[in-house]
């Protein structure tokens, strides 16, 4: 497939890497175009569904940048997540109770096919979650049942069992799964680095 991943980050990197290894056609987009990166709006414009891996405090300026036109129509992974550390840390967590970067996404971007997703593990996790030992699950949400699917294939590409994959059903979930992250950041500390998730057992 081809594949836009914006964010040059090791979020973008990471997850870009993993798709060309899987055999996806992936162009990694930036606010300026170099080396490895094109601009934001070509990488939008490349693929067929599109990675946010940028800056969540930036994310939707970075998403106008791409293009609301080169987004319509599109799955849009939203990976990001908002953390304010203007009051140090740990930092501030979401855009608020009430909200979510994803829910601001898909009402910025109504045509494009909203995913929250892979936002709750560490980068290298997200694409290879054998790397923490046990069954561990992996949340997604959004107001697009195909758009998930979708999403959920390729995350069984990553290496996700599709029973592992837990569906928070419309874009609102994205609160829960962005507010949980103030849990992950007191997490990495209890258990002494990043390389963890959790299973809701039931
Ligand atoms: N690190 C992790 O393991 C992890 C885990 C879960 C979720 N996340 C989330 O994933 C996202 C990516 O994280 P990251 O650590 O890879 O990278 P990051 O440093 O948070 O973001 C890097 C990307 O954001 C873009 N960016 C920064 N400021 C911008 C601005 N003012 N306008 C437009 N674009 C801007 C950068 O553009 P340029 O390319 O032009 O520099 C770059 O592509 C974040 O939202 C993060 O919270 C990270």
């Amino acid at each position: 497939m081809r594949i836009g991943v914006l964010g040059t980050g090791v979020v973008g990197t990471t997850i870009a890497g993993k798709l060309r290894e899987l055999g996806h056609d992936v162009l990694i987009g930036s606010r300026s175009a170099g080396e490895d990166a094109v601009a934001f709006a070509n990488a939008a414009a490349h693929g067929e569904l599109v990675f946010n891996c940028t800056n969540g405090n930036a994310a939707l300026d970075a998403l106008s940048a791409a293009g609301a036109e080169n987004l319509a129509g599109k799955v849009l992974v939203d990976v990001a997540n908002a953390l304010d550390f203007s009051e140090g840390s740990p930092p501030i967590i979401g855009v608020s109770t009430g909200d979510s970067l994803g829910e601001q996404i898909q009402r910025a971007f109504p045509e494009a096919r909203v995913v929250k997703a892979l936002n709750t593990v560490n980068a290298n996790v997200m694409v290879d979650p054998g790397v923490v030992p046990g069954e561990h699950d992996m949340f997604v949400s959004g107001n697009d049942e195909a758009a998930k699917a979708q999403v959920a294939e390729l995350l069984q590409e990553f290496g996700w069992p599709r029973e592992r994959i837990v569906d928070l059903g419309d874009i609102t979930g994205a609160r829960g799964q962005e507010l949980y992250v103030a849990l992950w950041i007191r997490l990495m500390d209890a258990v002494g680095g990043p390389t963890f998730n959790v299973r809701v057992l039931h």
